[in-house]
């Protein structure tokens, strides 16, 4: 099978055709249709001024959420939208209340370490934080996860798919250990909505958290967070705002009535000009669909690890095609050199320690591509003609 009707999707990203654009895990391509809504966004506000919110802006959270819902296997109503995952994890912690008697809450070593920083700090707010330690290949073994589950733990907070090394974690073992004991759960779903199939009903979890900048390609200030149905109708955030009340313009210091929808999870005035950012992205990938990017995606990822063993560079990411999600990582030398080389010739890509050069071909990348992306880091590892720019920069 070739790249087939999936290239055709390639002139709807500007930025394809300029580069060999493989950091969808990062930061996804722009559709070209994004530059249309911005300026409907502009216009908008230029020409109604703040009528805008009646017209559409008030209720646009919901709407976006309701896309999002589409695509993670939620029910319309449940996903609320934030600016960012940290902020996000922060609305479903606030509904947990720890208790003497449980007060734990267990994470991963390997989760993104702006929850980590989160989970941390909410020790002051009576969590016990258990960080469950990494295998020395950088994932996370399910039996150990399990191990530290019991009736002293009040949140499970994971990872869905690593970020050094995409690999996938047993969410539903996980799940269903939190389940037995009366845990809850937050799954951060960042690097899994939109590129391997996510169905958060089906998994039970009672919160998940993500974002459209990576994988949704909907660009930053639009994380969101799904709370279970049965939840939403009694959870109490103690982190909430006046966006989250039924009648907010009433101004009424004891309204206590709450949205009965997603809304509910809410705060303050939403970040509108990164919904309309997040619209064509997310009506992408709900019309490519996310089983065939699932494809397009093991396609590519096997061919690179198929190139990786070819040219003796060695990977962190798991050779069971099952656990890995969307990004290979190479651990070749100078990584941070390479990185910055491939980049200055237009070849995108990230590098973090310590897993190396990460390379994250989305549905929108070709077998092709994915050959010349191996061909030209082989090249610069064998000549190390490394670009001579800035030595700092501070997005790697
Ligand atoms: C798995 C995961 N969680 C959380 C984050 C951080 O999210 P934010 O900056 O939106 O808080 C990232 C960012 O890359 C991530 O990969």
């Amino acid at each position: 099978m070739g790249d087939g009707d999936l290239s055709k999707w390639r002139d709807e990203f500007p930025i394809l055709s300029r580069t060999v654009y493989m950091i969808s895990n990062s930061l996804g391509a722009m559709p070209r249709q994004t530059a249309r809504n911005l300026a409907e966004y502009a216009d908008t506000w230029a020409t109604r001024g703040v009528r805008a919110w009646e017209d559409r802006w008030w209720e646009m959270p919901a709407e976006i959420g309701d896309k999002i819902a589409g695509i993670v296997g939620a029910p319309a109503g449940t996903v609320s939208m934030h600016e960012n995952v940290t902020t996000a994890e922060m609305v479903a912690l606030s509904s947990v209340r720890p208790s003497a008697s449980r007060k734990r809450l267990v994470c991963s070593a390997m989760d993104f370490p702006s929850m980590i920083y989160l989970y941390r700090a909410q020790q002051a707010a009576g969590f016990e934080l258990q960080v469950v330690p990494a295998e020395g290949d950088l994932t996370v073994h399910t039996g150990r996860m399990l191990d530290a589950i019991d009736d002293r733990t009040a949140v499970v907070a994971f990872s869905h798919v690593l970020f050094r090394t995409s690999y996938i974690v047993d969410a539903h073992a996980i799940v269903g250990r939190a389940r037995d004991v009366g845990a809850t759960v937050i799954l951060d779903t960042y690097q899994s909505a939109g590129i391997i199939p996510l169905d958060v009903t089906a998994l039970g979890v009672e919160f998940a958290v993500g974002g459209c900048l990576k994988w949704l390609c909907g660009g930053p200030g639009n994380a969101f967070l799904y709370t279970r149905p049965d939840l939403l109708k009694h959870a109490k955030p103690s982190f909430t705002g006046w966006v989250s009340r039924e009648h907010p313009f009433a101004f009424n210091m004891e309204d206590d009535v709450t949205r009965r929808d997603a809304m509910h999870m809410m705060n303050g005035t939403p970040s509108i000009p990164a919904y309309y950012a997040a619209l064509a992205g997310l009506d992408i990938i709900h019309a490519v669909g996310v089983d065939r990017i699932r494809q397009q995606s093991q396609r590519l990822t096997a061919r690179l690890l198929a190139l990786a063993d070819e040219y003796g560079f060695a990977s962190a990411a798991s050779r069971e095609p099952d656990r890995l999600a969307g990004t290979v990582a190479l651990n070749v030398p100078d990584a941070p050199l390479v990185s910055r080389t491939l980049k200055a010739r237009e070849f995108i890509v990230d590098y973090r320690p310590p897993v190396g050069v990460r390379i994250s071909p989305h549905f929108y990348n070709t077998m092709e591509e994915v050959d010349r992306v191996m061909a030209e880091i082989a090249s610069i590892v064998a000549t190390k003609d490394y670009d001579s720019g800035e030595t700092h920069s501070l997005v790697t």
